[in-house]
């Protein structure tokens, strides 16, 4: 079958010539450059992928510093693992050299060596990505398809290419759930039938790589749709025995799509995934994914906030009470128990702070006070802080107004009682 016309239609005219001339330059080395893998099941299918890879039977890094020297591409080269990258303007595209793997025991690393295009083939995941399209002169646009995979995409099926595939590496567990849910395709029989006796093979994976395909499986259109089904197949209490895939997270993430731009989604899936955890719960999986100390405090404080919750559903609270509850929480997690709250008056508060509350500055400061005869230290804190509660109560609105009341509390040789605790 020859993929030239949908690589002409479907890719960019300027990606399309970046890979010509480096077909081009490969020949003059004597090497053969394919289109390998997402790209060549997405033309088959119709979908747009521009994150191209491309194949080399032979050296790729020689080939990436050709292509690069003449082209004004940079390069980043991986001599240990025989992969570069080309960073265009508008395009990324990574070059790796064909190789064989070996996998010493489940969850290792692979053994690589050079290989042939098939070798490399054979060592992926899935027969719907063990495709390659020749990019050489004579041949060009040919597939190579020498486990079935177009068939398989033909009847809509995730088949891994042998029985040792989800041992040798499991998190290709995750991605099958992934493209199954993302296609709307099935796991051939014998696929499901591995996938079922390796679940356990799950806890040979580093929490990195766990934690990696999670934040892939976030980046879904409906990642919810995944989850579900991971809790279905038995993998969730694998990864965590607290982890649940049920109608509360699928109405939940469904939610936070509506409100979110899509970069910060991924760490308010993250907080809601945890939202029923107990404390200890949320430090084990904390630990098992080596989640960054960023997250890792949006995390905890998404739940510490879950348990004060109580407080904001109140209707009598003044905005600077709701200021006071609130202040020391990450953002993101005020966020995501707007999300999870049940109670509208909780979801108002909450929302009152990230909207307008938490952006509430005194017209005044530290400089102007002291020109009304307000000395710096102690006095002036506490003069601030009555005029931002006052700001974020509606009592003063203008500069004039501070002003106004800054000198009264002077008058009065003001002394205010300490701020309010936090929980
Ligand atoms: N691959 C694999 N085993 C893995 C990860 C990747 O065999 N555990 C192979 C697959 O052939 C895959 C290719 O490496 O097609 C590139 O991986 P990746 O970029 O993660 O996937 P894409 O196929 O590009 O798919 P998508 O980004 O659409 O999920």
């Amino acid at each position: 079958m020859n993929l030239a016309r949908q690589i002409e239609q479907y890719l960019p005219r300027q990606l399309l010539e970046l890979v010509k001339d480096i077909s081009g330059q490969a020949a003059k080395q004597g090497k053969r450059v394919y289109l390998v893998g997402g790209v060549v099941r997405d033309l088959l299918l119709g979908y747009p992928n521009f994150d191209l890879d491309l194949v080399v039977e032979g050296d790729a890094v020689k080939l990436a510093q050709r292509v690069a020297e003449t082209s004004r591409a940079k390069l980043l080269a991986h001599h240990r693992f025989g992969t570069a990258k080309l960073r265009y303007e508008n395009f990324t595209l990574d070059l790796a050299t064909a190789r064989k793997e070996t996998y010493a025991k489940p969850g290792a690393l692979p053994t690589v060596t050079p290989g042939t295009l098939k070798d490399d083939l054979v060592r992926r995941d899935f027969s719907i990505n063990a495709m390659a399209i020749s990019l050489a002169a004579n041949d060009y646009g040919e597939l190579v398809d020498p486990y079935q995979g177009k068939s398989d995409l033909e009847h809509r099926l995730i088949r891994v290419l042998h029985t040792g595939s989800f041992s040798d590496d499991a998190t290709r567990i995750l991605r099958a759930v992934r493209y199954e849910q993302r296609f709307g395709f099935e796991f051939e029989a014998q696929t499901a039938q591995l996938l079922k006796r390796d679940l356990p093979t799950l806890d040979t994976i580093s929490g990195d790589r766990i934690r990696h395909e999670l934040e892939l499986i976030f980046k879904e259109k409906q990642p919810e749709f995944v989850i579900n089904r991971l809790g279905e197949l038995g993998v969730l209490p694998i990864i965590s025995p607290f982890l649940k895939g049920d109608g509360w997270i699928a109405e939940k993430f469904d939610r936070a799509r509506r409100l979110k731009k899509p970069t910060q989604l991924p760490s308010l899936y993250f907080c809601l995934l945890i939202y029923s955890f107990s404390k200890t719960g949320i430090e084990q999986f904390l630990a098992r994914l080596n989640i960054s100390a960023k997250l890792s405090r949006a995390m905890r404080d998404t739940l510490r906030l879950k348990t004060n919750l109580p407080l904001l559903d109140r209707p009598s609270l003044k905005p600077s009470e709701i200021y006071y509850l609130l202040r020391e929480y990450e953002p993101l997690a005020i966020q995501v128990n707007a999300i999870a709250s049940d109670s509208s008056m909780v979801h108002h508060h909450l929302q009152l702070f990230l909207t307008e509350l938490r952006y509430v500055r005194t017209s005044l400061n530290g400089e102007e006070l002291k020109r009304l005869g307000i000395s710096a230290g102690p006095e002036m804190g506490q003069v601030l802080q009555v005029l931002h509660k006052a700001k974020l109560d509606g009592e003063v609105r203008t500069k004039a107004d501070e002003k106004k009341l800054a000198l009264s509390l002077k008058a009065l040789d003001f002394h205010t009682d300490p701020e309010p605790p936090v929980e």
